[in-house]
């Protein structure tokens, strides 16, 4: 077993992986793209790698999907099943599958060409196998805006169009088109709204119901880099209205998709069966992603996550996030471990599995707290603060040392509005990351850890009543 290769998130067979990028359900495939590096661990000229899934947990490699060409890198971007083949690149009766994603062109921008960044569009008659680059890119030339990227293109039914949603700098545009070659710019949003700590990325737009309800709202996530809640990269959403031409929202807070260090660019599945809404994010952060300590290849992607929009009481709509059904039938083989008293009074568990589980229980009150550890004495504390915010401490979790806010910064997030009485924890642990999911997805936080060993031992303070699902 490779150290630190997570056994059920995505990775990169080898080099460097970035975004999520052209995530599209077709013909009962989930492709993931991904931004690439071919010949490095650290971040270069940026290429789309491929993979695909039939469950979203077991994951075969594929060729890389986009090479750079002479308009630059290919930045992230988006892919659509063109059903009616709007854009003609199908053959009569086929839906291509068109991908849209930035080109970024560091050489053309030395020149003094307005080129820093483009939109263009590539597409496929072969069910994403191989891509061609469409010969009238880039579709949207570069209008002044320098940070002018990471299109995600939406089919828009009630206006018959396609939608596409990009960053400029510090906000988002959206854009119009019949045919997904010539686009119309209609609409802005954000200037003035949400958090601006840094460049906004990757932004995605969709239409949710509310849950138990026949209401529907528009949700926009927008990652921003730096400038999240536990420093570095993170990605805010806001809940609005959108009418074909812009987005607006009466919401006032700032709103994290995941409180965690290390859940990025996360953007959904297009096309996805029943219209659900899977998020799949960056599972590291530009702090410190280029210098994490694995050797062959760098970054993994977090679990696939099915989004769903809740309206509490105060009548707040609400981002609720929590694994894909297939994920627990990929850990079916539960094993229930009986907890033994530990010296000190604390409950402990031993098992050689622990490192990749899936840790599930019912806490009675916020009182508990978790001590993830191995026979080398590293270990990762989880548990609430004397305010009630969930904590992660990971600065004796193992190597720490490869940057400085890595094991020093402890993250918090602030659990304001758990219902009351008990509520369901649930932490996913991989070789070298720990997914917290509170109350059904309430609250996330995604942390990496880099322990030098696997965890094998559970430390419970205060809760007895734990069962854990042991993936084999
Ligand atoms: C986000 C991002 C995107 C960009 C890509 C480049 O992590 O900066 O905005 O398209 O990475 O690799």
């Amino acid at each position: 077993m490779e150290k630190h290769r997570p056994q059920f998130h995505f990775s990169p067979e080898k080099m460097w992986m970035n975004d999520p990028n052209g995530m599209v359900y077709h013909k009962g495939d989930y492709h993931l793209f991904y931004q690439y590096y071919p010949d490095s661990t650290v971040w270069g000229p940026m290429h789309w790698g491929h993979a695909i899934s039939k469950d979203l947990i077991k994951w075969e490699h594929q060729p890389i999907g986009l090479c750079p060409d002479d308009l630059g890198y290919i930045f992230s971007g988006s892919a659509v099943v063109d059903k009616d083949n709007t854009s003609g690149f199908g053959e009569e009766g086929e839906a291509p599958l068109v991908a849209i994603f930035t080109y970024h062109d560091p050489v053309g921008e030395k020149e003094g060409k307005n080129t820093f960044q483009t939109q263009g569009i590539a597409y496929s008659t072969d069910d994403g196998k191989t891509w061609v680059k469409y010969d009238g890119n880039p579709v949207i030339p570069n209008e002044g805006i320098r940070d002018f990227r990471d299109p995600k293109v939406m089919w828009h039914e009630e206006t018959g169009q396609w939608i596409m949603t990009l960053v400029a700098g510090d906000h988002a545009q959206f854009f119009s088109s019949s045919n997904l070659k010539e686009w119309k710019l209609n609409g802005t949003f954000g200037k003035d709204k949400g958090a601006h700590g840094g460049v906004w990325e990757c932004p995605d737009l969709f239409k949710m119901k509310v849950e138990g309800s026949e209401e529907e709202k528009w949700v926009l996530l927008i990652s921003i880099n730096p400038g999240a809640p536990n420093q570095g990269s993170g990605t805010q959403y806001f809940v609005g209205e959108f009418d074909g031409k812009t987005f607006t929202t009466e919401q006032k807070e700032h709103l994290w998709v995941d409180w965690g260090t290390d859940n990025y660019a996360g953007v959904t599945y297009s096309n996805a069966p029943n219209d659900d809404k899977i998020f799949i994010g960056w599972m590291s952060n530009w702090m410190y992603a280029q210098v994490t300590p694995t050797k062959t290849w760098r970054s993994a992607m977090t679990l696939p996550r099915k989004l769903n929009l809740q309206r509490d009481t105060k009548g707040h709509y609400l981002l609720y996030s929590y694994p894909v059904k297939s994920f627990s039938t990929y850990v079916e083989n539960k094993e229930e471990l009986s907890l033994e008293v530990a010296p000190n009074g604390r409950e402990i568990i031993k098992n050689k599995n622990l490192g990749q589980s899936e840790i599930s229980f019912i806490a009675t009150s916020k009182d508990f707290q978790l001590e993830l550890g191995n026979d080398k004495g590293e270990v990762v504390e989880f548990g609430f603060d004397a305010e009630g915010n969930f904590m992660i401490d990971r600065s004796k979790s193992g190597k720490v040392d490869f940057q400085e806010g890595f094991g020093t910064i402890i993250q918090k997030m602030p659990v304001v509005d758990l219902p009351k009485g008990p509520f369901e924890v649930k932490i996913v642990v991989d070789w070298s990351s720990a997914e917290v999911f509170l109350n059904k997805g309430q609250y996330v936080m995604t942390a990496q850890v880099f322990p030098n060993d696997l965890y094998n031992q559970l430390v419970i303070k205060n809760e007895s009543n734990v069962v854990l699902e042991i993936n084999n």
